[in-house]
């Protein structure tokens, strides 16, 4: 059986957006809408699986959607939103709590990451996080999913839930006139020289909203002086850089910077090591901050004025809100149907 072809991905409203989540998720999305339908949400209900301030998070929310918004995501031609406007997502979760099992939840590393020494004291939301992300993809029955590398496993887990509940409930699938399958298998999207940015300060580690030192990561909010700043004091080793990428191995930083400066020229790695193969980092530093603050601050511009007008920012989100829950419900009644819930039906 063939499903609709549809994009969906999410990004938490927690601390920055960085250049992490732009080359890695937010640049596709936004290359991704010209091919699909998409829908793009922001994902308040997976924030809140870490104590966030009730003060912080909507402010939190309505700037990442005005990052979409500044990084050129159309909010008419896709459908962008928080998560916890329609109530789908956590519905099917529930369901999907009772489809995956306990042992594939105990492989994701993100948990273990996240949870690391503390593990007694980590929220129930934040083991069973995968499960509300599977529901997020399938509850528009999305194909694909671009996420950057760090998402890999979960959407897999995804792919694993929908499988099971292929599989769990092929006859009542059947018998309600679905067909074979109910659910698409969503392929995750990673693709390009920047699916997964390393910190500023130790290519070996994640860029991440959570690293207590900014230096280790360009945020959307940086202007030009720091962005400057921070590629100038960027780790990097003492050889001149490399003409052919075999010589990229084992400098992880030299690796990232060149992976960033890739993914903003939009060109390939081979093509930027051509052309500074044998430079030294001074040198190649100078022309990133050139690159970074080019392509970075007209976004930071837009962000800052979008953030200005949260009436805007809102209607965007309750707009969206309404699109999605149109399809988001239409298959939570498929699901009750075929799960056997009994459902108030339409006379
Ligand atoms: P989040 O909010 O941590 O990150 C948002 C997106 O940015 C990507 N990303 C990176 N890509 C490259 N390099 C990095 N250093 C880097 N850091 C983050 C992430 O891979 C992600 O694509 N669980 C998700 C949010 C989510 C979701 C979903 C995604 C919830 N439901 C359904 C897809 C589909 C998360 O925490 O992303």
């Amino acid at each position: 059986m063939s499903f609709k072809e549809r994009v969906f991905s999410g990004v938490q409203p927690t601390g920055n957006l960085h250049l992490g989540n732009y080359l890695g998720a937010i640049v596709k999305f936004v290359e991704l809408q010209n091919q699909y339908d998409c829908i793009y949400c922001v994902v308040d209900l997976h924030a809140i699986t870490v104590w966030q301030d009730p003060k912080e998070l909507p402010r939190a929310t309505r700037e990442v959607t005005a990052a979409f918004l500044a990084c050129g995501i159309d909010p008419g031609k896709n459908i962008v939103f928080n998560q916890s406007q329609v109530a789908e997502h956590a519905e099917l979760a529930w369901v999907f709590n009772c489809v995956a099992r306990l042992g594939w939840l105990n492989r994701m590393t993100q948990f273990k990451e996240k949870a690391s020494k503390d593990r007694e004291n980590a929220s129930v939301g934040l083991y069973a996080y995968p499960n509300l992300m599977a529901a997020d993809i399938l509850v528009y029955r999305a194909t694909h999913v671009p996420v950057g590398e760090d998402q890999k496993q979960h959407v897999e887990l995804a792919r694993d839930i929908a499988q099971k509940f292929n599989n769990d409930y092929a006859d009542s699938i059947a018998a309600h006139g679905f067909g074979e399958k109910f659910f698409p298998l969503p392929e995750p999207l990673i693709q390009g020289p920047a699916t997964r940015v390393m910190s500023l300060r130790d290519g070996t580690k994640k860029m991440s909203k959570s690293d207590p030192s900014d230096y280790t990561r360009i945020n959307l909010t940086d202007d030009a002086d720091a962005i400057a700043q921070k590629i100038r004091k960027a780790k990097t080793d003492p050889e001149p850089l490399p003409s052919e990428a075999a010589g990229l191995e084992k400098r992880p930083e030299a690796d990232n910077l060149v992976g960033i400066y890739a993914a903003l020229a939009g060109s390939p790695r081979g093509q930027v090591l051509q052309e500074f193969g044998g430079a030294q980092f001074s040198t190649f530093k100078t022309a990133l901050v050139d690159l970074a603050v080019a392509r970075l601050a007209p976004i930071n511009s837009e962000l800052k004025r979008l953030t200005q007008d949260p009436l805007y920012i809102d209607s965007v989100l309750s707009d969206g809100a309404n699109r999605a829950r149109a399809i988001a419900a239409e298959t939570m009644s498929a699901v009750k149907d075929i799960v056997g819930l009994v459902r108030a039906k339409p006379h």
